[in-house]
């Protein structure tokens, strides 16, 4: 199934990747410039993608049927960039077949298919990772070095959101479907802030949320941003929320305040984390004033109150979240990259949507 590279170095990987809407064509991409890699197979609905892209990156196989793929591309890894709902069954075939995967987020629709992922992954003793691309931000590298300086001191709270003015994407797609999505901005967005910032905070336990949801623009048909590549069908029902609030519990007494919004009357869309910590806090934000330092942090300097700006470095996006993949399929492993802390992000997802439901505070089950 793998060859050595001529030089004697790492051992080659024949990657495949179902899925061919954006984020597909970003793990096509990482795949495609990673000399390490040979990119073998594709999989999609859209045979006009599956040309474009094997034609694009000299791609032999090419399938509408991803079981197919599977079954004949002798593939060591796969990435699964499809619709929210087919992530836990593709994943779970593909972890039997002896392949190691990396699904996009959010990781599936509920907690409990993100549960059966990772029981699959642990059974095949196979890496299960999942697409977390916001985090390789050079912003959010750099503050996480921030913070893990100390300069900050104990983090005890931290206000975070993903809000877009309108951004509801494929409005009369699997994206605005309940069974197919698994939610609405929360379980999009949300889950990039709520990732995000729990790595920032050093990784807390989340121990109980206490959430609502709101659904103002996509029911009239307003706020869609003609995202993605499926197919809109006609009389499809807005059945997820455009707004989401959340105010969370973290172990050891911190809190956090997440927004996720596809659609609202605000000036601009806008990404922010801001760190409160002991000694000191810090602010990253992007999608709005373009002028504003990529990171200010304040603290004091000889007793002074002081603003700083570091330098922030380049971003990594998904060919970092893949490469980072890579690593974790050669390091081999496999107990390490089970795919549990995307399942815990899943399980807050689904906490908070309990919460909205019942109108009170719930505990993030394990
Ligand atoms: N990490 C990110 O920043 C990011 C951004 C966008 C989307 N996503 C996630 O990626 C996933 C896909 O989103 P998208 O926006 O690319 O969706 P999309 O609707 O634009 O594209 C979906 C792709 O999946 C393919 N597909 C559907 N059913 C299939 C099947 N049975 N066999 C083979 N292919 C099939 C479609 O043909 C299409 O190519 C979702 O889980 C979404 O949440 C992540």
């Amino acid at each position: 199934m793998t060859d050595a590279t001529p030089e004697g170095g790492q051992r080659r990987l024949r990657a495949g990747v179902i899925g061919l809407g954006w984020a597909g064509q970003q793990h096509v991409a990482a795949y495609a410039a990673d000399p390490t890699v040979d990119l073998v197979a594709l999989s999609a609905m859209e045979e006009h993608l599956l040309d474009r892209f094997g034609e694009e990156h000299d791609v032999p196989g090419r399938y509408q049927d991803w079981k197919q793929m599977i079954a004949e591309a002798e593939l060591d890894v796969v990435s699964i960039a499809t619709p929210t709902f087919l992530h836990r069954p593709m994943a779970v075939h593909a972890l039997e077949a002896g392949l190691h995967v990396i699904a996009e987020k959010p990781m599936a629709e509920t907690g409990e298919a993100a549960a059966d992922m990772v029981s699959a992954a642990r059974a095949a003793g196979r890496v299960l990772d999942v697409s977390f691309n916001h985090r390789r931000r050079g912003n959010v590298t750099a503050l996480k070095s921030v913070v893990d300086s100390g300069v900050l001191g104990k983090l005890y709270y931290a206000k975070t959101g993903w809000v877009r003015r309108q951004g509801i994407p494929g409005l009369g797609t699997w994206f605005t479907k309940a069974a197919s999505a698994g939610g609405g901005a929360m379980m999009d967005i949300g889950i990039h802030m709520l990732d995000m910032t729990l790595h920032l905070m050093g990784e807390p336990e989340v121990t109980a949320v206490s959430a609502s949801t709101h659904a103002e623009f996509g029911p009239l048909g307003r706020g869609g941003s003609g995202f993605g590549v499926s197919q809109v069908e006609e009389g499809v029902p807005f059945e997820v929320e455009d707004l989401a609030t959340a105010f969370l519990r973290l172990d050891g007494g911190g809190t956090m305040l997440l927004e996720s919004s596809w659609a609202q009357w605000i000036p601009h869309d806008l990404c922010y984390v801001t760190l409160y910590g002991a000694d000191g806090g810090a602010h990253i934000e992007w999608g709005g004033d373009a002028a504003r330092p990529q990171i200010t942090v304040w603290t004091e300097v000889a007793g002074m109150p002081a603003e700083l700006q570091p330098a922030v470095g380049e971003d990594g996006h998904h060919a970092a979240a893949v490469a980072d993949f890579l690593q974790k399929v050669r390091s081999g492993d496999t107990a390490a990259h089970d795919g549990s802390l995307a399942l815990r992000r899943a399980q807050v997802i689904d906490a908070c949507y309990a919460s909205a439901e019942a109108g009170g505070e719930v505990a993030v089950a394990r």
